[in-house]
């Protein structure tokens, strides 16, 4: 569910010359990354996402600017925002999302448990609504 999908807080390693933020396997990060992408150039007032996936773990980081990502897991919604570099939204499996409002110039990295697989996704929400009953 939607209470499944927690805003994480990364570590940071601060200094004089600026910060760092480490997201490694087993140390924070509950899967085994096996892929990561980032979005990017995105025109203001797009949004992005529109569908969920049937096993598919993510953490959503905004390693610039912010943007709201909408989650719904078919009886309950919520919109969180991110804006820090140092937390990250976990997303679980079977969960709708959609990302919007974003900043111009934001970044939004992606760390996923699984290789791209386009049968993983579901991308109709008739089709969402239907598994989620
Ligand atoms: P999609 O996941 O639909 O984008 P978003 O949810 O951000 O709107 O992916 C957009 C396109 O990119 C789609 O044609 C599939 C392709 N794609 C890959 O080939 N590999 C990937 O790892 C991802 C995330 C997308």
């Amino acid at each position: 569910s939607v209470y499944d999908c927690p805003v994480i807080p990364l570590n940071k390693i601060h200094s004089r010359a600026g910060n760092i933020t480490i997201a490694e396997v087993h140390t924070g990060i509950p899967f085994d990354i096996q892929r990561v992408y980032y979005l990017y150039d995105i025109p203001g007032g797009e949004s992005r996402g529109g569908h969920a996936h049937k096993e598919l773990y993510q953490i959503i980081v905004a390693v610039g600017g912010g943007f709201d990502i909408l989650l719904d897991d078919g009886r309950n919604k919520k919109v969180v925002r991110l804006n820090r570099p140092d937390f990250g939204l976990m997303i679980v499996p079977g969960i709708w999302r959609e990302l919007m409002d974003f900043t111009s110039g934001a970044v939004c990295m992606v760390m996923a448990s699984l290789k791209y697989d386009e049968k993983d996704y579901i991308r109709e929400y008739s089709d969402f609504q239907q598994l989620m009953k």
